[in-house]
């Protein structure tokens, strides 16, 4: 299914398949100081756990996100859009196809890391609903600069004999 945005640029998130990796490696040396190497996409893309979708607009791939998948959360490894098709909706297209999969039974965090001197990706995430949680000092092997941890969440669900036996013990 495509998404429409407010821009009018239509945009189909799909799975990553082998032959988009050109194509996301290019993105991904155009965005990034410090890019990903093939055989880290390789890698990360062939754990089970892990998930990498691109962003098509008219059967070009302009993006692309990465994520892990742990009981209770998803963490986006890595995301980014080509530098022409920018502020279009793309990456609001990739996370939010993400938030959409939040379940309050199962999955109800998304988490992330994002560099302090990347202001726009800061604002982005923000723009979509994520909060700074948390300051990660000395993060990165490759410089000396922190991180931010950005969370989304909804509200999970508490297991109803839990919830029994707590309002039990506060009586
Ligand atoms: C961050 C990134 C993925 C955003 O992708 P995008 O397709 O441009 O984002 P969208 O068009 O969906 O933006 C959605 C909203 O986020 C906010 N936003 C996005 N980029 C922004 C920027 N540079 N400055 C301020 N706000 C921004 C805006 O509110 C925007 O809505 P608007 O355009 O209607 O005002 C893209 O800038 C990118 O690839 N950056 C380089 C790689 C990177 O830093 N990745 C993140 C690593 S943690």
């Amino acid at each position: 299914m495509s998404v429409k945005s407010q821009s009018g640029v239509r945009t189909l998130v799909r799975w990553m398949l082998r032959e988009d990796l050109q194509a996301v490696l290019k993105i991904e040396h155009e965005s990034f100081e410090f890019p990903w190497t093939e055989s880290e996409f390789l890698a990360c893309i062939q754990r089970p756990n892990c998930i990498a979708m691109v962003a098509v607009v008219q059967e070009k791939v302009v993006g692309y996100m990465i994520y892990e998948m742990s009981p209770q959360s998803f963490q986006i490894l890595n995301v980014a859009v080509d530098a022409e098709y920018r502020r279009n909706g793309v990456g609001r297209a990739l996370v939010q196809r993400l938030i959409n999969k939040l379940s309050p039974q199962r999955r109800h965090k998304i988490s992330l890391e994002v560099r302090e001197t990347n202001l726009p990706a800061q604002l982005f995430f923000k723009a979509l609903g994520f909060q700074a949680k948390a300051i990660l000092h000395d993060h990165y092997p490759d410089t000396a600069e922190d991180a931010y941890l950005m969370t989304y969440e909804i509200a999970p669900q508490v297991n109803p004999g839990f919830r029994n036996r707590l309002a039990k013990f506060f009586r």
